[in-house]
């Protein structure tokens, strides 16, 4: 990480504030150095560092806006000056609440702050400093003001008016996202509890109405219409279970994909799942080389993924009992092909149907399989994978799934057998 370096540039004259600035800087290179340091960004120093720096920001920023009031600045410059560091905080504040969702969140968090400071001293700062020393040499406010106004440096001058521009723009944009994140994040939480409280409330009464349903078909004498309903009775029991499990596991899928266990290799996923699946024929089988390919993941969400999958494409298969696969070894990934031989969806819905509130899936052949398709696709984008329909030509559709591959233990693993 590159540490924030001072030079006689950031010098302001006024010695307070010189000595706040460069103790912001020492704080900014320690709270960089804590970010390379941290495994997590909830790290405890991380997070204590990050508290002691945005309280010492709060605290420089109102030693110069007291100054400015003390040294009588025109007030145009204190509005502008004080509304830059209410921006900057509020900057701050948004990108670390979204830092363990943001991408390279340690280089944007550490390059803000480094370019903020630079900026924000070489321009406005500097423009205070300057003010203060021709009030202190007897011009007026608005004299000052004015004076301040013509630059040191023509092209300095441009080019930081330049930034300000930029910053200005980008800091709209940001904040925008930023309350555009939080929406989804609070209406992500209001979908989960709702299914949680539903599939929770759910439960209940309907193993109630199960049971009591057993109880009747027991009451009821044998008869071909008996084993007809009971039959039904069961297939619309296991339907209904499965609904509840899995509208309960998407609530839950977030604090699930936290969960760590020993990476599975996909021959033995694969293995696992023929084991729960004995009536579904899995045509092809993945090569050997396959052996050496580990998945990222939680490993009982891998199977269930991998589960529905194969049903899925068993739904959409004319015998309803085929999943043709291939799996090949790519780059960081592991691509899965399951052949389709009877999707009959058309390009719209083959783009809707994973989505939850999507009704493709109850009028096609996967009906049965209610949520699940929905889970699966919701457990391999989790760990970073794709999962989607695919129309060919003709009768050649295929339902593709990537899965990202667990780098370290792969490398592990080769190692030994090296
Ligand atoms: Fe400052
Ligand atoms: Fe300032």
């Amino acid at each position: 990480m590159k540490i924030f370096v001072w030079d006689e540039h950031f010098i302001t004259g006024l010695e307070r504030i010189d000595e706040q600035h460069h103790f912001l800087i020492d704080l900014i290179n320690r709270f960089g150095n804590s970010l390379v340091a941290s495994k997590s960004m909830e790290d405890a120093e991380l997070v204590s560092v990050f508290g002691q720096l945005a309280d010492y920001a709060k605290y420089h920023f109102s030693t110069e806006e007291s100054l400015m009031r003390e040294c009588a600045l025109e007030p145009r410059h204190i509005d502008m000056h004080a509304r830059h560091h209410e921006d900057f905080l509020s900057q701050v504040t948004s990108m670390w609440r979204a830092r363990t969702t943001m991408s390279n969140s340690v280089e944007t968090l550490h390059g803000f702050l480094c370019a903020w400071l630079a900026f924000h001293v070489l321009g406005v700062d500097q423009d205070m400093a300057r003010q203060i020393a021709l009030i202190r040499a007897g011009k007026t406010s608005g004299e000052a003001f004015e004076i301040a106004q013509t630059p040191l440096d023509r092209s300095v001058d441009a080019l930081l008016t330049a930034l300000r521009k930029l910053y200005a723009v980008l800091t709209e944009k940001n904040q925008n996202l930023a309350q555009a994140y939080e929406q989804l994040l609070i209406l992500g939480k209001l979908k989960d509890d709702y299914l949680a409280m539903i599939s929770h409330e759910i439960r209940t009464p309907a193993n109630g109405i199960l049971g009591v349903g057993e109880l009747l078909l027991d009451l009821c004498p044998a008869s071909e219409d008996r084993t007809l309903y009971a039959n039904l009775f069961e297939q619309s029991c296991l339907r209904l279970l499965n609904l509840i499990n899995d509208a309960t596991l998407i609530a839950d899928m977030q604090k699930l994909t936290l969960k760590s266990g020993a990476a599975i290799s996909f021959p033995n996923l694969l293995e696992e799942v023929r084991a729960a699946l004995p009536d579904i024929r899995i045509l092809n089988k993945p090569s050997t080389a396959l052996n050496t390919v580990f998945l990222k993941g939680y490993p009982p969400l891998l199977k269930k993924a991998l589960e529905s999958l194969i049903l899925l494409a068993a739904s959409f298969s004319r015998d309803k009992q085929s999943a043709p696969m291939t799996a090949t070894d790519e780059a960081g990934v592991l691509r899965v092909w399951l052949e389709l031989d009877d999707l009959s969806l058309s390009d719209e819905q083959v783009v809707d149907f994973f989505k939850i509130e999507s009704s493709v899936r109850a009028a096609s052949a996967a009906e049965s399989l209610g949520l699940a398709p929905v889970v699966a696709y919701q457990i391999i984008t989790a760990f970073g994978g794709e999962l989607r329909l695919l129309k060919g030509k003709g009768n050649h559709d295929y339902l593709e799934a990537t899965f990202l591959k667990e780098k370290t233990v792969r490398e592990n693993f080769m190692n030994r057998v090296h």
